[in-house]
């Protein structure tokens, strides 16, 4: 981890209220994985004093953010200019366990004789950490489902980025305009009546804390593995300030250090 000056490259309008940031900070880009995120001082002043946290949506020599303009810092973060600087903190934070590094096939999948198979689920901007995942389990080519959910048609992010790398994408939206009508917890369902069952399946998702748990409890049913990161509140982001502690069923962690990713059959819902 190491807090850099890093050149803002661009930081791009992309529709409503989200934006992408490209940053030059190659340290950061060669050490993130999926999944990790940066603390990053947005305002030149002491107000907003905090930093605030982000998660590396790509990297490509560079880091790129993905955000929405929420409150104060953010919309600070929406007026800065190619060329400006800002002091980031990362990378942080654990990342996703890509399963099928640590557990390699003999022991998860062709002991069972299963295939390995990722399932990434996004609502909303929660999208953010989850292309850079999808990239990455693209290149160790595993087969990667893809479902995305969000309020209306227009509010979809990523759907371009993730056709590159995954096997399938599906869509849906709360009120219907585009893809399946209801939430993404509801197509998870429905995707899962259809897809094969002979893989090994890993499920990932970010997004809202009520859909985190509906996902987590199919996968409970299903008994999929299912890393779930987790947007808390946080101050310090470096597991100092006790501020985003998170209860599981082995005590409290910290959703900055021991996080954001946990395994879903872990957490005190
Ligand atoms: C590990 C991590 C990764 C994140 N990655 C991204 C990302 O990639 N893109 C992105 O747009 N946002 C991300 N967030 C959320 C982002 O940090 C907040 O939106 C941001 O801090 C808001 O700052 P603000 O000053 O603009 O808004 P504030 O004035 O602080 O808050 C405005 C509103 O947003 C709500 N809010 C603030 N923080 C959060 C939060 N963490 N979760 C849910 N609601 C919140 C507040 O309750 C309030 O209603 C991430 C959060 C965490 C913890
Ligand atoms: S944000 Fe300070 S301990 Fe996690």
């Amino acid at each position: 981890m190491k807090d850099i000056r890093a050149k803002i490259l661009s930081n791009k309008k992309i529709r409503h209220t989200y934006y992408k940031m490209v940053l030059d900070a190659p340290y950061i880009a060669r050490t993130a994985k999926p999944g990790q995120f940066v603390q990053i001082k947005c305002s030149d002043s002491l107000e907003p004093f905090l930093r605030r946290p982000f998660s590396i949506h790509r990297v490509n020599g560079n880091i790129e953010i993905l955000y929405e303009t929420v409150g104060k810092s953010t919309e600070i973060l929406s007026r800065k200019k190619e060329g400006d600087f800002l002091y980031i903190l990362g990378p942080l934070g654990n990342g996703f366990s890509l399963t099928y590094d640590s557990h390699p096939s003999e022991t998860r999948g062709s002991k069972l004789n299963l295939e390995p198979r990722a399932i990434i689920i996004a609502g909303g901007v929660g999208v953010a950490p989850l292309v850079y995942l999808a990239e990455e389990l693209a290149k160790k080519h595993i087969k990667t489902i893809v479902l995305i959910g969000a309020k209306t048609k227009d509010l979809i992010l990523c759907e371009k980025d993730f056709k590159k790398t995954a096997h399938e994408v599906y869509v849906s939206t709360d009120d219907g305009t585009y893809g399946s009508q209801g939430f993404v917890s509801k197509l998870f369902h429905k995707i899962l009546k259809t897809v094969e069952s002979r893989f090994d399946t890993v499920v990932y998702v970010c997004g809202p804390q009520g859909m985190l748990r509906c996902i987590a409890e199919i996968c409970q049913e299903r008994n999929f593995e299912c890393q779930v990161s987790l947007e808390e509140k946080m101050a310090c982001g470096i597991g100092v300030c006790l501020g985003c502690v998170v209860k599981t069923k082995t005590g409290n962690k910290l959703a900055c250090k021991d996080g954001p990713v946990f395994d879903s059959s872990e957490l005190l819902w």
